[in-house]
């Protein structure tokens, strides 16, 4: 509160959750940057997940206190949290798109909820310019059973950006992917923060991925932080399970 900077877009202070007697996050302190892209590094079941649920707000903090653009989202209500959530987008672990719709549909989704009497011509145009930022124009009619892993990622990505938020929360964005896939997804990571200043965490557990598109890190084990630094820091890190984690 008093000691967040300006440019402090989420902040998390000593924040801990449970699922019934489960300690999944354990006394976290962590602020994230406007413009930065934060990647959470971690082990399965570390609670790199739950994190990010948490800052969206589908799940609420057992203690501790997590400020999302200058709002304690403890005191929010579900409908105060909708304008907030606006300002942010979601790849999902897995991509998560709508199997029975369009392409098309899948990325202009929030365009329809946000103005549903939106024309058919800013429609197309809106969701075509922002195909085109993924290279993945020729895909406006397909459904998503017709795409390969990276193309549904991709189109993931799309969906997340339309409405241009202010922050982006990618959940293993490249897991499952082939190397030089992966590599466009990073790079279109890196020109949403180049181009657009977007505020990102990425969430991976593949550390080549990671070193692409952070531009700092964090990582989780059982709920707490065990480093915080540079790539070049996390090499070097003396804690024996992050040199597990490295090796
Ligand atoms: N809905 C739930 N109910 C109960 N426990 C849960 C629930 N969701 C997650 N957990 C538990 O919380 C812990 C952290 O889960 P989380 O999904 O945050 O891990 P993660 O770091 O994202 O792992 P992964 O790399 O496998 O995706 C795990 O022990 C998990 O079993
Ligand atoms: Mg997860």
């Amino acid at each position: 509160m008093e000691n967040n900077k300006p440019d402090n877009v989420i902040t998390v202070e000593d924040l801990s959750f449970t699922y019934g007697n489960e300690m999944v996050l354990d006394s976290l302190n962590l602020s994230v940057n406007k413009g930065e892209t934060l990647v959470i590094l971690g082990g399965s079941g570390a609670g790199k997940s739950t994190l990010l649920r948490l800052i969206i707000a589908l799940i609420r903090p057992t203690r501790g206190r997590l400020t999302v653009f200058d709002k304690d989202i403890n005191l929010l209500s579900e409908r105060q949290l909708r304008p907030m959530r606006s300002r942010m987008g979601f790849v999902f672990q897995g991509g998560a798109l709508f199997d029975s719709i369009t392409v098309a549909e899948n990325v202009g989704y929030a365009l329809r909820i946000n103005n549903p009497r939106i024309s058919e011509s800013e429609f197309k145009k809106t969701v075509m310019d922002i195909l085109d930022y993924v290279e993945m124009t020729e895909f406006y009619s397909s459904y998503p059973a017709d795409l390969s892993g990276g193309q549904r990622k991709r189109i993931a990505i799309a969906r997340a950006t339309i409405t241009h938020p202010e922050i982006i929360l990618y959940d293993e964005p490249t897991s499952g992917l082939d190397p030089i896939v992966s590599k466009r997804i990073n790079q279109l990571i890196n020109r949403l923060r180049i181009e657009q200043n977007i505020t990102s965490i990425v969430v991976t557990h593949i550390l080549q991925d990671a070193f692409e598109v952070a531009t700092r890190l964090v990582m989780l084990k059982n709920g707490r932080l065990v480093f915080e630094g540079q790539s070049d820091d996390l090499l070097l890190s003396k804690d024996p399970y992050v040199q597990q984690f490295v090796r």
